[in-house]
């Protein structure tokens, strides 16, 4: 193959050059051999151009220095180069010539990763290939088992019915986010690698000494993420008895400077039975699609300046605002929203919110 051979003092210059010509094979490594160095070119290059190139590299102080009076040496060569492995950046590429462009398009390209299992969504326009498509993803992830979702997060759990495709079959697995490790089974509780960002944030601005109820804990993964660095007091409560079973052994698997209270239950009852009088200085309601039909039992339970970080479903944060102002207003305090964004996207235009709601008394 055409290659540059150049005095290894100048070898960076001169490949700084050849990128600007886009003439350098990007295919293969760069060699070092003794005194020089040996770059792929994928177009000829003249002698007037080599003549130029030494012009400007020379022009370089470090070059000259380094060549310490040494010819400053640049020659079209035939040098065979090592070919740079290639791996492919996503499963679709990895489906090229496989499926039919039309169907490639068809593909989603994202899935969910959680421990050792991937989730993904297959069209029903490509079920006939899910074998196929779950060997490929198998094979890019380098993970042990894949799931096909079979409905959307549905009932009062928030839990999606979903296909063993290949792989093992083993819906238990370990999800490492955070330096903390949550056990779960996909096909019984709930849980979002997507929402590790918004973890570690409400995990920043959490101190230590601070009472927490978490009212839709799953198997824990706020609540773990929290006290594996604060030393802060949680009740966690689910009322998905496999989630809080989870959580009890996630609080088991991870060491925490905090301590984490579950509780099996519906946030409801358990604030009116086993909560009475209680108030918490930060208040985590991550339940999206119906958490504002658990205000009031937040307002009941809030400290005077504690903070719900409220979550729901929506376009912007007009509707939560307004949302959070009346009921405050209800129960005779008033709110301070301190922040509201965007958490993640749902579908298009529309989003998981969360609102950091203040209370003041
Ligand atoms: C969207 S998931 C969030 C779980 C967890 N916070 C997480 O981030 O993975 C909502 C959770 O709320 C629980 N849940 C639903 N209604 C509830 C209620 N009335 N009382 C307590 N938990 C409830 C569900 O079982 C589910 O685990």
């Amino acid at each position: 193959m055409q290659s540059l051979k150049i005095s290894l003092p100048a070898v960076d210059e001169v490949r700084k050059i050849i990128m600007d010509m886009e003439i350098m094979d990007m295919d293969h490594r760069i060699k070092p051999e003794k005194d020089y160095g040996y770059i792929g070119i994928t177009s000829p290059v003249s002698d007037e151009e080599i003549e130029k190139m030494k012009e400007e590299v020379i022009k370089v102080k470090k070059v000259r220095k380094l060549l310490n009076g040494r010819p400053l040496e640049i020659e079209v060569v035939d040098k065979e180069l090592e070919l740079i492995p290639r791996y492919p950046h996503s499963v679709r590429e990895m489906l090229q010539g496989k499926l039919t462009d039309q169907e490639i398009t068809d593909l989603r390209n994202s899935f969910d990763i959680i421990g050792n299992i991937v989730i993904v969504e297959i069209p029903n326009n490509l079920l006939e290939h899910k074998e196929l498509i779950g060997e490929t993803t198998l094979k890019f992830t380098k993970r042990k088992s894949v799931y096909m979702k079979k409905s959307p997060i549905k009932g009062v759990t928030r839990v999606r019915d979903i296909e063993f495709i290949c792989g093992v079959n083993n819906p238990v697995t370990i999800h490492k986010e955070q330096k903390i490790r949550l056990k779960l089974d996909v096909s019984k509780v709930y849980f979002s690698p997507r929402l590790t960002s918004e973890r570690k944030r409400i995990r920043e601005i959490t101190d230590d000494g601070e009472k927490i109820l978490d009212m839709f804990c799953g198997v824990g993964p706020f609540s773990i993420v929290i006290a594996s660095r604060n030393k802060v007091d949680i009740t966690a409560v689910d009322i998905n008895d496999v989630a809080i079973d989870y959580l009890k052994e996630n609080i088991r698997l991870n060491k925490l400077q905090g301590k984490i209270h579950p509780i099996c239950g519906d946030i409801n009852k358990v604030a009116s039975e086993q909560l009475e009088g209680e108030k918490f200085d930060r208040l985590i309601m991550n339940l999206p699609g119906t958490a504002y039909e658990f205000l009031d039992t937040a307002f009941s339970l809030v400290a005077q300046e504690g903070i719900i970080h409220y979550y729901e479903f929506a376009h912007d944060c007009n509707e939560g605002r307004e949302r959070l102002e009346r009921k405050a207003a209800e129960h005779g305090m008033t709110v301070t929203i301190e922040r509201c964004h965007k958490v993640r996207s749902t579908s298009p235009g529309m989003w998981q919110m969360v609102f950091d709601c203040r209370v003041h008394y």
